[in-house]
């Protein structure tokens, strides 16, 4: 197979989302859609996750083909995300790809949804590709990461607690904000004052040294029980109508200086100067300025536009592709795994090499 034709399938979460990737001429066709039911019950409700991925299927494979100006017939490869995510959704997508990929006689290729997350930008810039410090934030995941080649991936740091994603989404609710809570605690943050409320940086301090596990550690659920206090107290003293926003912008603030602090400590530590945003939360536009702006203009910083940085397609299809390439397609007994371990993940010791995790 010199350029093939892939199909990429992701429905680990609430994004029922299909790709076209060529090898040769790269993206031809690729459809999202968001299941806007969850917003009514606050967050993803995993049973109705499943049956609208269900319902939707065949329709986004369709207009995704359609986009393309192919046919299934000239399909060379499917890859589909394996996991992690929530087991009904990800069976819905894992089950529909081994139906179609062997109907067709084509090899299927499972692919780990965080990986994918680190192939997005490469998408859309060539120059995306490693070496590179990852920082992948999303509504389950906090990774800090040294990929000095593809599939060879270093663990920095993670979270002990929450996701920085659902971080955001828990104060959406407390701040009576819709889900996904993310891009409206942005909205809503840039009509406070981020300097009214100061709140704290869980495991960050000057102290620390990178023989601390804490250094590149993070931590989202202190953060979350600050803002539910100060939350409490603005509504006990009347006034929490009028500081939402500088509630949201303080949230944002505090949440942005520990995932900036520690991204910067892993490029002080690696002595790689190049960093790759991914997952949901990349998205978010205080991120990418505050790392950019401590970067300095000798850094290089790769972040996928708003639309490839959620889940997609996309991301799988091109993760599938590398793993093609190196010949691993799914065994006969694969299936969908609600806590897949990142493939290849070896703990980094500071400063130097990394040891098998
Ligand atoms: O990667 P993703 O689409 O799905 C998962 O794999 O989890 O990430 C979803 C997360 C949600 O928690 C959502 O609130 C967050 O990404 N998110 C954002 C922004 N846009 C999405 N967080 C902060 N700012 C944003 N603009
Ligand atoms: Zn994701």
């Amino acid at each position: 197979m010199n350029s093939p034709l892939i199909l990429g399938i992701e429905t680990s979460c609430d994004e029922t989302s299909a790709a076209l990737l060529s090898g040769r001429d790269g993206l031809l066709g690729h459809v999202i859609h968001s299941q806007d039911i969850h917003a009514f019950y606050g967050g993803v409700v995993p049973e109705l996750a499943a049956r609208a991925h269900l319902t939707r299927m065949d329709e986004v494979v369709e207009e995704a083909l359609r986009k393309s100006g192919h046919e299934r017939e000239d399909l060379d490869a499917i890859g589909v995300t394996a996991g992690p995510g929530l087991i009904g959704a990800l069976l819905v997508g894992v089950s529909w790809a081994k139906g179609v990929a062997l109907s067709l006689g084509i090899p299927l290729v499972p692919v780990h949804h965080m990986e994918a997350h680190l192939f997005a930008p490469s998408l859309e810039d060539p120059e995306a590709v490693p070496p590179f410090v990852a920082l992948l934030v999303s509504g389950g995941h906090t990774l800090l990461l040294y990929v000095p080649a593809w599939g060879d991936y270093q663990l920095l740091g993670s979270t002990r607690d929450d996701a920085a994603g659902e971080a955001f989404d828990k104060v959406a609710k407390l701040l009576d904000l819709p889900y996904p809570g993310g891009p409206a605690v942005q909205a809503l943050a840039e009509k406070g004052d981020p300097k009214r409320f100061r709140l704290p940086r869980p495991m960050l301090r000057g102290n620390q040294t990178p023989e601390d596990k804490s250094y590149f550690d993070f931590s989202f659920s202190g953060l979350k029980t600050a803002v539910s206090n100060l939350v409490l107290e603005l509504s006990q003293a009347g006034s929490l109508d009028q500081e939402r926003p500088s509630v949201a912008a303080a949230f944002q603030t505090a949440a942005v200086d520990v995932l900036a602090s520690k991204t910067l400590r892993a490029v002080k530590d690696t002595g790689c100067g190049r960093i790759l945003l991914g997952g949901g939360v990349s998205a978010n536009g205080k991120l990418r300025e505050e790392i950019s702006r401590r970067l300095g203009p000798e850094g290089s910083l790769f972040v996928a536009s708003p639309r490839l940085s959620m889940d997609n397609g996309a991301m799988i299809a091109r993760a599938a592709l590398y793993r093609l390439e190196r010949g691993e397609t799914a065994k006969p007994d694969f299936s969908g795994e609600a806590n897949l371990p990142f493939p290849n993940l070896r703990n980094r010791s500071p400063g130097g090499p990394a040891s098998r995790a």
